[in-house]
Formats: C-alpha cells, sequence, structure tokens
C-alpha cells in the first residue's frame, strides 16, 4: 500500500507569477509538485527548462517531479538535477538507451522515473523494474494540459501494477486526472495523481478546494 500523493502539475499555473503560484499549489495541499518539461521536439509543444525549475525552487520544500518529456534526455539530466529535481523521469520513447538514462539520474543522487505514452504496452517496463523508483502511465499524449482521459490505460496500469508487484516503486497517472477519474486509476493500482487542470482552475483560493476533492474522490 503506497501512499496516495496529489502532484499539481504547473504547465496549468499562472507563468507570469510562477514562484506564487506553486507556493500556493503547496500550501493547498498538493503532496508533489509537478513540472513538465517540453522540448518542441519529442512532444508538440515547448515549456521551460532548468533555470525555471532553479527560479521556482525556493517557493516550497515539496517534492519537485520533474517529467521530461524531450529527447535526448541524458545530456539535461545534471541541469535538472542542479536546478532542484527530487524525481526526474524520462519517456522509455525517448532514447533507444532508456537504462542508461535512468542509470544517470540515480547516480546523480536523485529518484528515477520512466513514462509510458498512452500507446506503450505495459511490458515495456518488465526490464526496467531493478532500474526504477516510479512509472508513470500517460493518460493522455503529452504535449498539452487540459485533453480528454484515456479510458483504455486504466486497464495497463492494471498490468504495471502486477508487474510492479511489492517493489517500492510509485505509480503515477498523469493526463485527464479528475474527481471523476481518479477513483478508476487509484483502483487499477495508481498512488500519485498528477492534475493540471482540475488542480489549477478558479484562482488559488479554489486550489485547496480543488485537491481536496480530487484526494476523496480516489
Ligand atoms: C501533459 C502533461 C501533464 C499536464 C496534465 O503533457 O504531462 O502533466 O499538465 O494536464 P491535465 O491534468 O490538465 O490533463
Ligand atoms: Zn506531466
Amino acid at each position: 500500500t503506497r501512499d496516495l500523493l496529489i502532484a499539481p502539475s504547473i504547465l496549468s499555473a499562472d507563468f507570469g507569477a510562477l514562484r506564487a503560484d506553486v507556493a500556493a499549489a503547496a500550501e493547498a495541499g498538493g503532496d508533489w509538485i509537478h513540472i513538465d518539461v517540453m522540448d518542441g521536439h519529442f512532444v508538440p509543444n515547448i515549456s521551460f527548462g532548468p533555470i525555471v525549475v532553479q527560479a521556482i525552487r525556493p517557493a516550497t520544500p515539496k517534492v519537485f517531479d520533474v517529467h521530461l518529456m524531450i529527447a535526448p534526455t541524458d545530456p539535461y539530466l545534471a541541469a535538472f538535477a542542479e536546478a532542484g529535481a527530487d524525481v526526474i523521469t524520462v519517456h522509455v520513447e525517448a532514447g533507444p538507451h532508456v537504462h542508461r538514462s535512468l542509470q544517470a539520474i540515480r547516480a546523480l543522487g536523485k529518484k528515477a522515473g520512466v513514462a509510458l505514452n498512452p500507446g506503450t504496452p505495459a511490458e515495456a517496463i518488465a526490464p526496467l523494474l531493478d532500474d526504477v523508483d516510479l512509472v508513470l502511465a500517460m493518460t493522455v499524449n503529452p504535449g498539452f494540459g487540459g485533453q480528454a482521459f484515456i479510458a483504455p490505460v486504466v486497464e495497463k496500469i492494471r498490468r504495471i501494477a502486477a508487474l510492479v508487484g511489492d517493489r517500492p516503486i510509485d505509480i503515477e497517472v498523469d493526463g485527464g486526472v479528475t474527481p471523476q477519474t481518479a477513483p478508476l486509476v487509484v483502483e487499477a493500482g495508481a498512488n500519485v495523481l498528477v492534475a493540471g487542470s482540475a488542480a489549477f482552475k478558479g484562482g488559488q483560493s479554489a486550489y485547496a478546494g480543488n485537491i481536496a476533492a480530487i484526494r476523496r474522490a480516489a
């Protein structure tokens, strides 16, 4: 039984006042801060790089969960570690040498995650289980907030949970998580729920209620 954690995704935050908005999401009860890095190459959108992670690091001592949607990944791992990442997740689809990336993240003293796009089978994690601290199942095709939850991924989460077994590996879900979809993925075995639009909607005074609603529903 892994701890249930809610990770607000700052892709839906106010980029004009990002550090303050990250602090607000943390104070509103977010357990981890989910940080989406996009390169306009691996995904069809561009967000930000390590200097922005470093700029928001003072906002909260909570875990910085950095989701790299970039290819290649390896040239940038040290920069994200130095910028204050605690968990660094790379996509299994992002390059031909995923063990090398995962081992490099651990060698930097950080937790290593592997992410799977919706179309990638659960079995892709089988050879990686000794090298990961977290498996991220995407429930949208990465690139944008506010997309619709891809429901067939729920069965895949069940297979991921079976492959993980009782290892100390977090199972995270990202994309379209709301109070409606949260119970489906938790029942399938997920314990870390990323929420972008569902966490940040309605302005800062709504964040605590938004996060609590997801936690309650899960
Ligand atoms: C999508 C990102 C997500 C995104 C989720 O590419 O990886 O973390 O912020 O946004 P919602 O929760 O709005 O689907
Ligand atoms: Zn993400």
